[in-house]
């Protein structure tokens, strides 16, 4: 078993007797594996709230938990999705029978994940940069979440291109801190997603965004490397590469996978097992269409697994289906696995726009 010899090797090699590798390899490739990939429900309350208030749904704790039972208790969704991230709100919360939540999504055999940085914050010095904030009490959090259930953590650094930045500043500090918490969260037993997201607002080409995710994921991995990281017991989440959303000049969706297949290619090293994408603000379709595009085009000749976390382009059809209304649960469950099945489909290189009109 080449995994075990890996894990034993590398055992003797970091001599951290409390790390236990192979667990953390084995649920990084399970997240990893076949036609499936990540759902993040991992807004802050703030942020829930807002994509709340916008379709008139109270923004209540209660209305928050109910939206969270709905999407854990769709039927069938372990068949595309290998692991949920939770938020720190909803890793507490029960359904209304009171199971509680990790429970649930344990049953429905899915990983529990959980989101654990605290935000990206205003950088000083930085004018317009961000540094994400959570590494102060983060070994004792990361302990007590690994108690509750959680097997995987997830924190996201947060990179803006404009005129001058990101500078290095601010890809370096984040960068540093992002491998500061995989290495906590490995010595947790819990497997770090590793997040830096280049946003897509802004008027910069492909071509910019390529350059500026290649600099930032090469950064990202020296200081994993640095930082004592097990590359085989992490999950890498970057984004796309895709023009800014004010480009005049868009691409297509094969000029996307090839511009992202390439950036990655350079810069994230073949032991990670896996990478799954964010989604930032694509619609759930054109998202899909992007991961099948790379799959279709270079799956065969990857390194690693390349899958989904989609946060909005799983969840924003059936958000949008609910309106905050018991009487459309059952129709908003149906959208979410529909999108979930599409980006399962996506995986293997077999998503087609016919799909859209099929529900499952
Ligand atoms: P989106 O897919 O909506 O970008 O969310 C993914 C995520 O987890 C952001 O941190």
């Amino acid at each position: 078993m080449v995994g075990q010899t890996a894990a034993k090797n590398l055992q003797l090699k970091m001599e951290q007797p409390k790390m236990n590798v192979q667990k953390l390899i084995d649920t990084a490739k399970t997240l990893v594996a076949s036609d499936k990939g990540l759902l993040a429900i991992d807004e802050s309350s703030p942020t829930c709230n807002k994509r709340f208030a916008k379709l008139g749904i109270p923004q209540t704790e209660e209305c928050r938990r109910v939206y969270r039972e709905l999407i854990i208790t769709t039927p069938s969704l372990c068949k595309f999705i290998s692991g949920v991230i939770l938020y720190d709100e909803t890793i507490r919360q029960q359904k209304k029978d009171g199971t509680p939540f990790v429970q649930v999504i344990t049953e429905a055999e899915i990983i529990p994940g959980i989101k654990v940085d605290i935000g990206a914050k205003d950088m000083a010095g930085h004018p317009g940069e961000t540094i994400t904030e959570g590494l102060d009490g983060l070994r004792d959090r990361l302990q007590e979440y690994a108690q509750m259930g959680a097997r995987f953590a997830k924190w996201r650094a947060v990179l803006t291109i404009n005129t001058n930045i990101p500078s290095v500043g601010s890809i370096e500090a984040n960068a540093q801190a992002l491998a500061r918490y995989a290495a906590l969260c490995q010595e947790a037993g819990l497997v770090p997603i590793v997040e830096p997201e280049v946003l897509m607002t802004g008027n910069h080409t492909l071509e910019q965004c390529g350059e500026v995710t290649a600099k930032v994921l090469q950064t990202v991995f020296q200081q994993l490397y640095t930082q004592r990281v097990m590359l085989e017991g992490m999950i890498l989440k970057p984004n796309m590469v895709l023009p800014g959303l004010a480009c005049p000049q868009q691409a297509t969706v094969e000029e996307v996978a090839d511009a992202t297949v390439q950036c990655l290619l350079r810069s994230v090293p073949a032991a990670v097992p896996g990478i799954a994408f964010l989604s930032g603000g694509q619609s759930g379709e054109l998202a899909s269409a992007h991961l099948n595009a790379m799959n279709l085009r270079f799956k065969a000749r990857l390194p690693w697994a390349l899958t989904f976390s989609f946060g909005r382009a799983i969840q924003q059809p059936a958000l949008e289906l609910w309106q905050g209304k018991e009487s459309n649960v059952s129709a908003a469950q149906q959208v979410l696995l529909h999108r979930a099945k599409c980006n399962g489909s996506a995986r293997q290189g077999e998503y087609k726009a016919e799909m859209e009109w099929t529900k499952v």
